[in-house]
């Protein structure tokens, strides 16, 4: 049955109407164009939310024709859309609008080729999307900027997306950061966390600043600590190359839960309007307590699991963390001496993405024996407010409640919300909102230099002291939490691991 549509329904999608625009992508044969931007800009096309004109250019050094490109990203959508049937026809018309020019990089000529292929679709609006081998993306920059095509006509824009890593420490990130503004405007570069996109983190916001019951006990009189996880049960699958460069700490603590932790943390903002939240954030990360060199070791932790050696691309003493565990105070007056844990690694138990907020406990002394089996039990029983970003999506609110029954015992309950039994719809990809958004022209959800910066400020100490040293890798099992050392980490501060 044909759904029917009142398109005045949804004001916001209405006014968020996607202006005419070309992009072009380069590294347009590669996995995330294949995984993730494709499928994303082919939902988009089935939702109606792209404009009838409308082109995607796609670069890479394959040689490849137009109907080549086409029929590979076919392929490409089928397999890895999430959700939806595929529909023949609609792909037939959303194909018609993709383009190829193949070339290197490095060729100064392939900037004519790619600007001759833009004019020819009649585009005056350019999104570049840089979805390549970090290690171009300042050449990419340079041969837009000397091609001109980085100069819009009166009333056009050019805006430029690049895909993390956004550099490899805070010196790299600077130097990328200086190399892009000789040709973008800060204004136009926007620089994806696809974390930010994600609507169970969009949610925080709303969770914290809608609601009238959340924020009054978010701060440091109420919360214990606070729990981010983010746990992969996949290996590298394939990635070996880059990911034993970067590392867990680099791969998802520096941007993605970094940035989640400013979300959670970050004081509400007058407007919601991009650099009213993102001045927020900013000054979040900003306050983050840099740790001292003497420090690194009690308060972070690298793991690597057995196996990881023997994966394709990988050096055979690779000192890579891929699992990484960290301690963050942030000095203000909301949270001053209440810890942050976040940790992310891969082959863990499972793919699980949350935060845990840890109340304070109750003093439950007047139940006596009822609050549970002993003091020990009572001890493991305060209040938690469960954010879950994946794979189930909700939040959860831990509380005790009285058994049924004589006497009074107490046992632990829960009271969920979940998005998909709630809202009933399918909530959009994170790759699906961000596309929109930068077209739009809306940087919410995309972070500024300064806390590109202020990230990477946070985690150099560790970095430098993991650079110096032999770990006595690996350390852990696949499919365990991680190595001991995060168990030890944590119970120093009296805490422990929630599900670990
Ligand atoms: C990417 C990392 O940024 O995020 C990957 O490079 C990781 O290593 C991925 O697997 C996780 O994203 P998600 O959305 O599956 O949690």
């Amino acid at each position: 049955m044909t759904e029917v549509r009142n398109p005045f329904a949804d004001p916001l999608r209405f006014e968020r109407r996607v202006p005419e625009c070309a992009i072009v992508i380069f590294g347009a044969a590669g996995d995330l164009a294949k995984r993730k931007l494709l499928p994303a800009l082919y939902r988009l096309a089935y939702d109606r939310r792209l404009p009838a004109s409308f082109a995607i250019v796609g670069n890479s050094r394959t040689p490849m024709s137009d109907e080549d490109y086409r029929e590979r990203m076919r392929e490409a959508v089928k397999q890895f859309s999430e959700d939806g049937d595929f529909d023949e026809e609609l792909w037939k018309r959303f194909a018609a609008n993709l383009h190829y020019v193949a070339g290197d990089v490095k060729d100064p000529q392939l900037y004519l080729s790619l600007k001759e292929k833009v004019t020819a679709t009649g585009q005056a609006n350019i999104l570049f999307y840089l979805s390549t081998q970090p290690s171009y993306y300042t050449v990419i920059v340079d041969g837009i900027g000397h091609s001109h095509m980085a100069a819009a006509p009166d009333g056009a824009w050019r805006r430029l997306i690049v895909e993390k890593p956004f550099g490899h420490d805070l010196g790299s990130a600077k130097e990328l950061n200086s190399r892009i503004h000789a040709v973008f405007r800060e204004e136009d570069t926007y620089r994806i966390d696809h974390y930010l996109g994600k609507e169970t983190v969009q949610n925080i916001l709303a969770l914290r600043f809608g609601n009238g019951i959340f924020e009054p006990l978010w701060n440091r009189r109420y919360i214990n600590h606070v729990q981010i996880t983010a746990a992969e049960s996949i290996g590298v699958e394939g990635r070996g190359g880059y990911y034993q460069e970067a590392g867990a700490l680099r791969d998802m603590i520096q941007n993605h839960l970094l940035q989640v932790m400013a979300t959670v943390a970050m004081e509400p903002s007058a407007v919601f309007e991009p650099d009213a939240v993102r001045d927020e954030r900013a000054k979040l990360l900003r306050s983050i307590k840099i740790m001292r060199p003497e420090e690194v070791d009690q308060y972070a932790v690298a793991g690597q699991y057995k196996g990881f050696r023997q994966e394709p691309g990988v050096n055979p003493d690779a000192q890579t963390d891929t699992y990484a565990a960290g301690t963050f105070f942030v000095d203000n007056w909301r949270w001053a001496g209440v810890p942050f844990f976040i940790r992310s690694g891969k082959k863990l138990p499972k793919r699980v993405t949350d935060i845990a907020i840890q109340f304070n406990q109750a003093p439950l002394a007047l139940f006596g024996k009822a609050a549970g089996a002993g003091d020990g039990e009572q001890k493991a029983r305060p209040n938690l407010l469960i954010l879950r970003i994946q794979p189930e999506e909700g939040i959860s609110l831990l509380f005790l409640s009285k058994e049924p029954g004589s006497g009074m015992r107490l046992r632990p309950v829960s009271m969920d919300f979940n998005y998909g039994t709630s809202f009933g719809e399918r909530s959009p990809s994170a790759y699906e909102t961000l596309l929109v958004d930068a077209m739009v022209g809306d940087a919410t959800l995309y972070t500024r230099q300064d806390m590109v910066e202020a990230s990477w400020t946070v985690i150099q100490p560790i970095l430098e002291n993991w650079n110096n040293r032999r770990f006595d890798f690996p350390n852990y099992d696949a499919g365990t939490w991680g190595p001991a050392e995060a168990d030890t980490m944590i119970a120093k501060l009296s805490r422990q691991w929630r599900n670990s």
